[in-house]
């Protein structure tokens, strides 16, 4: 028999979240009964309550990995004894074959939508989205000295960009050595075939990409042929001496929602036909595919890849080929629509970041000299810096 330690048990390492208590928990025939203080009621499935103990037994208190053997478990898995303690936090269930579980009231609250999932970042009512009739007043952006002085300026950072989707940081070091130490203040970066620093010129002649020419590059995301695509892009300028060459940033999940809103049939057609792309050069061949717009379990958006100069040959049949030909020009041409792109110029000491998963990014073409250098960073590692510093931080 399962011993259940009340003292062992423990709600998960994040920040606690308000959200509506248990009023009343009872157990029933097919699941457990939870009367909510805001006048809601819920039934769960004892075979969920029973995989998702947040005991000792359940779960590793301390690396919270599942510990249960879900498919040991009974289809029929019932439980007679429901007792709630009297914090009003966790729930001691007594199961019909004799042994115990506990599973906290918070648990079920992330689970069931009563309050921010845990390992959610935020709603997606902290993002501002903006095109041509909702632009930010002024573009976004941090002192390098303030993400370099504290946590709280790297988390300011990174708020930033998790709001608008990028970010300039101004009064850089226009040094490649400048660019690393700015880039860690997030975590390492992410190494790829372009390497894990790189440089961004015409001087460049070991990839065979229009990064480096001087050409106009209409906005597209990057990495579209690699399934773990860079989260987050960097470049910090360290020369410029020119014209042109301006950077464009758009906003590719208010594209995706506008479409969403007016042709519901393109956006299903976005999300639902599979783009494959790919990167070829000597001794390289990368490819992976996904969906213009993915979504995640709560049907938020979670990426964009839209980049035509990497799409793969594909064919579809043939009302489908028409549909991604018409969905895809409808995200085109909202792309191209210059009056939704924000034009950076950068100069030396000044760095942009944008997330490569939201945002697309372009390059007016220009003459004369341009020397960026930059990196990227993996998705979830720059997500676990926010977490983590949001935790960290809240403690204080
Ligand atoms: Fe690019």
């Amino acid at each position: 028999m399962y011993q259940t330690n009340q003292a062992q048990t423990v709600q998960s390492e994040a920040v606690q979240v308000a959200h509506a208590q248990v009023i009343h928990a009872t157990a029933e025939i097919s699941g457990l009964r939870l009367i909510w203080s805001d006048d809601t009621n819920q039934l769960i499935p004892w075979f969920w309550v029973r995989d998702h103990g947040t005991d000792g037994i359940s779960q590793n208190l301390k690396t919270l990995q599942r510990q249960v053997d879900t498919f040991s478990l009974a289809a029929d898995t019932r439980a007679d004894i429901a007792a709630m303690d009297e914090a009003g936090q966790n729930i001691q269930i007594g199961w019909s074959d004799g042994q115990e579980t506990t599973i906290s009231v918070q648990r079920i609250a992330e689970a069931t939508g009563k309050c921010i999932d845990d390992d959610q970042l935020s709603g997606s009512d902290s993002k501002t989205y903006w095109l041509k009739d909702s632009m930010p007043d002024q573009v976004p952006s941090i002192s390098f000295d303030e993400v370099m002085a504290s946590d709280e300026g790297v988390l300011n950072w990174l708020m930033k960009i998790d709001q608008y989707g990028f970010c300039v940081v101004t009064g850089t070091e226009a040094t490649e050595e400048g660019t690393e130490r700015l880039a860690k203040r997030i975590a390492p970066a992410q190494r790829t075939i372009f390497g894990t620093y790189w440089p961004l010129s015409t001087d460049v002649k070991h990839h065979d990409d229009t990064a480096y020419t001087t050409d106009f590059l209409a906005p597209h995301t990057d990495a579209s042929y690699y399934y773990n695509a860079a989260g987050l892009q960097m470049f910090n300028c360290i020369e410029f001496d020119g014209r042109g060459g301006e950077s464009v940033v758009v906003d590719g999940f208010a594209i995706a929602r506008k479409i969403e809103a007016e042709r519901p049939d393109l956006y299903d057609t976005l999300c639902n036909i599979i783009v494959p792309g790919h990167y070829k050069e000597e001794g390289v061949h990368l490819a992976a595919e996904r969906p213009v717009i993915r979504k995640n379990r709560h049907g938020e958006l979670v990426q964009v890849t839209f980049n035509n100069y990497d799409r793969s040959p594909f064919i579809l049949p043939e009302k489908q080929l028409e549909a991604f030909y018409e969905a895809y020009a409808e995200y085109s041409r909202h792309s191209m629509d210059q009056a939704n792109w924000l034009k950076i110029p950068l100069r030396p000491g000044m760095a942009l970041i944008f997330d490569n998963w939201r945002c697309m990014h372009g390059r007016m073409g220009y003459s004369g000299r341009r020397y960026f250098f930059g990196c990227y960073h993996d998705k979830a590692d720059y997500e676990s810096r926010i977490r983590t510093l949001q935790h960290q931080l809240a403690r204080r």
